[in-house]
C-alpha cells in the first residue's frame, strides 16, 4: 500500500466515450479538496480489490473541483481496468492520490506535436487543449485503430487547429511516424502518449530524424528484464543518513529502502506512475522503469526504486 497523500473522491459520472473506452468524472468527497493539476497529469485510482492504476487526466486544468480520466478497458486485464469497467458505480468513493506531473508540456517550446496512439489521446488532448488556450503552435497526429474506437474525436472536430487523423482500418497500415513527424524545425517539442511499440517506434523516429526534444508517457508498465550487466547483489549508499544497505539476489531495492526506514513515496510499484522517483549521486543505473525518457536515462541523475536495479558494485542515493 502507498505511503503518499491520498484523498477520497466521489464518482459523480461514467460515460461512454468510445468502443471499449468509458470515462470517469471524480469530484471531491465530503470536505475534500482537489488539487489544481498541469495539462500532462496523472492520477493513480486505488482501487477497491487492492490494486493500484495511474490514469491520466483529460480535462482542462483551469476546471476546479474535478477530475476525468478515460479509462480503456484492457483486453489482457489484470483486474484495473476491468473492475473499473464492470464494477465502478455513480456514487461511489474512490481513493487517489494528488495528481503528478511526469509529462509536463515545456513553456517554451515554439512549436508543439502532439502524437496520440489509442487511449494515449487523454495526456494528449488536455495538453492539446491547454497549448491552444495559451495562444501556441501546435498540431495534432491521433492514431487509433479504427474511428469507432477512438475517443473524444466530437470535441476535437469543435478546435480550431491541424488536426490528422490516422485509423489502421481505413488507411490499411499502422501510421508511418517517420513520413508523419518528417519536416519539423529542430527546436520543436514532440510528445507522444500511446502503447508501447508505439512509443518506442516514436522514440527511434525522433532520434533517427535529429529531434532533441521528444516526451513520452507510458500507461502501462513497461517490464523491461533485467540488463545483462545487472548486479544480483550491490551495496546501496543513503548519502544523508549515512547507512550502507546490502541488496542481496531477489531483493527489491524499494522494500528494503522503506525496511530501513527511509521515506519514499510509492505507488504502482511498477516502474509507471512516478511516485518513487530518487536522485541519484553516483553508480550505474539499470532502468526498467516506463516513466524516464531515453535522454533522462542517459543523464543517470534518478531512478524508479520500484523497479530498477544497478549495474555497479555501488550505488548512492539522495536519501
Ligand atoms: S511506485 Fe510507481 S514508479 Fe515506482
Amino acid at each position: 500500500m502507498s505511503n503518499s497523500s491520498t484523498i477520497t473522491a466521489l464518482v459523480h459520472t461514467l460515460r461512454h466515450e468510445a468502443e471499449g473506452i468509458i470515462s470517469v468524472e471524480l469530484r471531491p468527497w465530503g470536505d475534500t479538496v482537489f488539487a489544481p493539476f498541469e495539462a500532462g497529469s496523472h492520477i493513480d485510482l486505488h482501487l477497491p480489490n487492492g490494486l493500484v492504476r495511474s490514469y491520466s487526466l483529460l480535462n482542462s486544468p483551469s476546471d476546479r473541483g474535478r477530475y476525468v480520466v478515460g479509462i480503456l478497458r484492457d483486453r489482457n486485464s489484470r483486474g484495473g481496468s476491468a473492475f473499473v469497467h464492470e464494477q465502478l458505480r455513480v456514487g461511489s468513493q474512490l481513493t487517489l492520490s494528488q495528481p503528478r506531473n511526469n509529462f509536463a508540456l515545456d513553456p517554451h517550446a515554439s512549436h508543439n506535436v502532439l502524437v496520440a496512439g489509442g487511449i494515449g489521446i487523454t495526456p494528449i488532448y488536455c495538453m492539446f487543449r491547454q497549448l491552444l488556450a495559451l495562444g501556441k503552435s501546435a498540431e495534432l497526429i491521433y492514431c487509433a485503430r479504427s474511428r469507432k474506437e477512438a475517443a473524444l474525436l466530437e470535441q476535437l472536430g469543435g478546435l480550431d487547429a491541424k488536426v490528422v487523423y490516422h485509423f489502421n482500418d481505413e488507411k490499411g497500415s499502422v501510421p508511418d511516424l517517420a513520413r508523419y513527424l518528417a519536416d519539423q524545425p529542430r527546436d520543436t517539442h514532440f510528445y507522444c502518449c500511446g502503447p508501447t511499440p508505439m512509443l518506442d517506434a516514436f522514440e527511434s523516429t525522433c532520434e533517427s530524424l535529429g529531434y532533441p526534444h521528444a516526451h513520452i508517457e507510458r500507461f502501462t508498465a513497461a517490464e523491461l528484464p533485467p540488463s545483462e550487466d545487472a548486479q544480483d547483489s550491490y551495496s546501496v549508499e543513503l548519502k544523508k543518513t549515512g547507512k550502507t544497505l546490502n541488496i542481496e539476489p531477489g531483493l527489491n531495492l524499494l522494500d528494503v529502502l522503506l525496511d530501513a526506514g527511509c521515506d519514499i513515496e510509492y505507488s504502482c510499484r511498477e516502474g509507471v506512475c512516478g511516485s518513487c522517483e530518487t536522485r541519484v549521486i553516483d553508480g550505474d543505473i539499470d532502468h526498467r522503469d516506463g516513466v524516464l525518457t531515453k535522454a533522462e536515462r542517459a543523464a543517470n541523475k534518478s531512478m524508479m526504486v520500484c523497479v530498477s536495479g544497478c549495474k555497479s558494485r555501488r550505488l548512492v542515493l539522495d536519501l
